[in-house]
Order: structure tokens, then sequence, then C-alpha cells
């Protein structure tokens, strides 16, 4: 080895060639996505592609780049694709991906320290803020996802709760209980899990004829926990659950937090940008008096992976729960250790990338207007999308639309009456996977009570009109094969 040698590219002509050929051929896979299917059978030789032993020499960039496009790319999961409507993913966009390859060359850590990436992501508090209509003392915070954000309020409504004290003994003999609909997302449950109080802990409320949290329900529990000696510290609303897009009752919910005087936390994985569209953040309303608001710039935002986000009404309550001084994090008014409190005062991690430049390259690039267009749109093809169900006597809705989401089965000219539960959902499972092994459409699906689901989440500002009439015309059309084959 040369005492000049670095990982840095030997001949920077041929490197700056090459990559602008790997950026070219990101963008000619944007633009002309349509034309590939949303997602393909994996090989079956490709597995032991990458499960070669560890390379002692390097290998050429071009090489490299070669198997990416043809081992790696093609066999992604397709949420970049118009057609997908599998679970509730973001579609990203040019924009962000070009932002998020200025991020890399910066290698910012955003831990901490007197840093530009610190501003922007203060920029994207600010922002939060005045679209939560969140006081200039609220806190927040870029994380994974929705996951670990919930995970963060929960850990912040425990040490509200119990003082500070608890994160030095932890939990000893208290009973402290949560509540969120049953169909909350299970990372709640983990949340409660990893925060040490079990997921026992968490009561799942039953949900009314709308899926949304049944408030008399939740009082009813709460007053028996009570009385059993539990202490109820945590309500998480749903501001669009996911399998079928309820939101609760935010307001009446947050009347009913307030007399019980535990934290009021929002997941709003997906639903909570829904503010930036004016014809749907009314139905939010209720949001702007949560404690707490988990959400991903990386669904509705269409910032590419990962963008999460946590909000947090009081800062102090969000500082008091992480800041851990140490001495090889002093700080000063002064120099690179200057601008305290640093994000790593905010949340568990020290070192973490800049999330913030995606998403702020996305806000302000596209405009909160345009983002909300984009969300609304969504749910319009959503709306269509039910139409053409509740039009269609093969076809029957299984749950009310409220936003994106649309659950449905196929049952045939009413044959599948005929049929046992059972068969049903399997004839409707096997759509599914049909659907997606053609790649031409891309549901996911649910179990809604005993009846399996065709679940369409239409996240993509890609996806259009001729994308829903696609997923109707396939559906059918692999329904009645399938029927006429059972029969
Ligand atoms: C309502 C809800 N909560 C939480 C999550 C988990 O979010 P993430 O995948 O960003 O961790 C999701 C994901 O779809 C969700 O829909």
């Amino acid at each position: 080895m040369h005492s000049n040698d670095t990982l840095d590219p030997p001949d920077w002509p041929a490197f700056r060639a090459q990559a602008h050929a790997m950026l070219d051929d990101m963008l000619d896979y944007t633009q002309h996505i349509r034309t590939r299917p949303v997602w393909q059978p994996l090989p079956a030789t490709l597995p032991s592609l990458f499960q070669q032993s560890l390379p002692q020499h390097g290998q050429p960039l071009n090489e490299l780049h070669r198997r990416f496009m043809d081992d790696i790319l093609p066999y992604a999961i397709g949420n970049a694709h118009p057609g997908f409507m599998g679970w509730v993913q973001g579609g990203g966009t040019p924009l962000g991906m070009i932002a998020e390859m200025l991020a890399a060359g910066l290698n910012a850590n955003v831990g901490g320290r007197e840093q530009a990436p610190i501003a922007v992501e203060r920029q994207i508090l600010h922002w939060m803020r005045e679209l939560f209509d969140f006081p200039a003392t609220a806190q927040g915070l870029f994380v994974t996802g929705t996951s670990i954000a919930n995970f963060i309020a929960v850990v912040i409504a425990r040490t509200r709760f119990l003082g500070q004290q608890v994160r030095e003994r932890g939990l000893t003999d208290q009973k402290l209980t949560a509540y969120a609909s049953a169909g909350a997302h299970g990372c709640v449950a983990k949340a409660m899990d990893m925060a040490g109080f079990g997921t026992a802990a968490l009561r799942k409320i039953p949900v009314n004829a709308r899926f949304q949290i049944d408030l008399a329900k939740l009082s009813e529990q709460i007053r028996s926990d009570r009385d059993a000696g539990y202490q109820p510290f945590l309500i998480v609303g749903s501001a669009g659950t996911v399998d079928v897009g309820a939101i609760d009752d935010l307001g009446a919910l947050a009347d009913l937090v307030e007399a019980q005087q535990c934290w009021f936390h929002i997941d709003g994985a997906y639903g909570a940008l829904g503010m930036l569209s004016p014809a749907i953040a009314p139905r939010l309303k209720g949001i702007e008096r949560a404690a707490s608001i988990a959400f991903d710039f990386h669904k509705w935002g269409q910032v590419p992976y990962d963008a999460g986000y946590i909000l947090v009404r009081d800062g102090s309550d969000q500082l008091a729960s992480f800041a851990a001084p140490a001495h090889y994090l002093q700080r000063e008014t002064r120099g690179m250790s200057a601008g305290s409190p640093w994000p790593c005062d905010l949340g568990p991690d020290l070192s973490r990338g800049f999330r913030a430049l995606k998403t702020w390259f996305t806000i302000a690039g596209f405009g909160a207007e345009k983002l909300g267009q984009i969300i609304h749109h969504t749910c319009e093809l959503a709306t269509c999308l039910e139409a053409g169900i509740v039009q269609e006597p093969r076809l029957e809705l299984l749950a009310p639309v409220n936003l994106n989401i649309v659950c449905f089965r196929y049952t045939g000219y009413g044959n599948l009456k005929n049929m046992t539960v059972k068969q049903a959902n399997a004839l409707n499972n096997e759509i599914v996977i049909r659907l997606q092994e053609s790649g031409l459409v891309a549901p996911s699906s649910t179990m809604l009570g005993e009846q399996f689901a065709i679940r369409a989440a239409i996240v993509n500002h890609r996806s259009t009109r001729v994308d829903i009439d696609n997923l109707l015309l396939q559906v059918l059309q692999t329904g009645d094969a399938l029927f006429a084959h059972h029969h």
C-alpha cells in the first residue's frame, strides 16, 4: 500500500464518466418505469449471487454497476411503479433521489454539533409546527419510520408520567396501561414491548362501523382498569389505519384524553400529511391537540425511503426523555460543539444521516400545495375504484373508503355464496398472488374479520385512472378464470 492510497478514485475522469452513466440509468428507470413490470419473481439463481465469500480484492465499478442493473434493479418490490398498490408505500421522486445523492456526498452525521444540516432539519420542524398548528416550543426528530417514532412517543409518555427517575431505575412494579383501537398498527404494541411494558399493557379497543376507536368502550376499559389498580398513561389515536385508512374521531378523543390526564399520541404514519390537502385536513381536526404525532415523509410525502418523523408538542418532554450528557459530547457556545440542544438529545440515535435534505428538497421543490394535491388525488382514485366495485356485481366492497385504501373481494355473480368462507378466501388470495406475479398491477391483502380482502392502497403519485381500471379488469379476469376452474 502506498502512503497516498485512499478510497477515492485513482482515475477521477473515468469515475466521473461512470457516475454519470449510473445517474442516467436511474433517470431512465424512473422516466420509463411504466413500461416495466411492477414486480417479477426472483430467478431461482438470484439468492446464490449474493451468497459469495468475502471478496479480498475490489471489482471495477462498471462491473458492480452492471450487476446492480442486471441482478438488483429488476427485482425490487416495485413501489416506485404506478401499478403498485400493495401496503402503504410511497413512490419516491427523481428530485428526492438526487437530493439523497447530495446528502450521501456530504456524508453529514446529523447527531449534533454546529452545522447547516441541523439548521435544515430545524427548518422541517418549523414547517411541521406550522402544518399541525403546534407551538414554538414543539420539538421534532427525523427517524427511520413511524415504528420508531411511535416507540419514541411511548418512551416520552412514560418519562412524563413516571418522572425522570424512571430513566435511572427503570420500571419497577408500576401497572401502566395504554390504549389504541383494534385497528392500530402492530408497531404500537411492539413499542410497548420494547419500552418494557409488554404488549398486554396495550389495551386494544374495539372499533365502530367506521373502523374508528369506540369511545364508549374506551371509557369503559379505562374505568375498569383504574378499578383494578392500573394506571392509564397513554392513548394512541389513529390518523389513517393501515388496513382501511380509518381516522379516529380525534377531537372527541382529545377531550377524553384530557379528562383522563393521559398522553395523547397520534399515529399518523401516512394520514397525518393529509394536513397538506385542504380537502382532507378538516377530517383530521383534533390532531392539533396531540401531545405527539408520528408520521412518515416516505409514504404520502413521496420522499425516498427512509424519512420518519416524531413531532412533540412540548420539546422539554422530549429532551427530558432522551438527553444524556457525556463529556465526549460537551457543549460550547462557540466552535463546532455549539448549537445545543442537538438531535441526539431528542431520541435514541447519536449518529444519524441527513434525512432532512431529501425532505427539504421535496417540500421546497414541489411546495405544500402541490403535495397536498397529489395526496388528494390518491383519495380521488380510491373513490373511482370504490365506484367501480360498487357498480360491478362480481365485486364486493368490504370496508368504507375513508382515504386512499380500498378493501374488496371478488364474489363472481353471487357464486361465492356457494363456497365456504375458506374457499372464498383462498380464491381471493390466489387472485392477489396472480396479479402480483403478472407484474401488471399489484394490490396486497388483509383480513377483515373472517374475510380475506384484496387491499389497494393508492399512495404513489404516479398512479392514474388507467391503473385503477387495470386493477378492476385484472381482478375480474383472474377471478372469472379461477372460478371457471373451480367448477
Ligand atoms: C398506521 C401505520 N402506523 C405505522 C406504520 C409503520 O410505519 P413504518 O413502516 O414507517 O415504520 C405504518 C406503515 O404502513 C402504518 O400504516
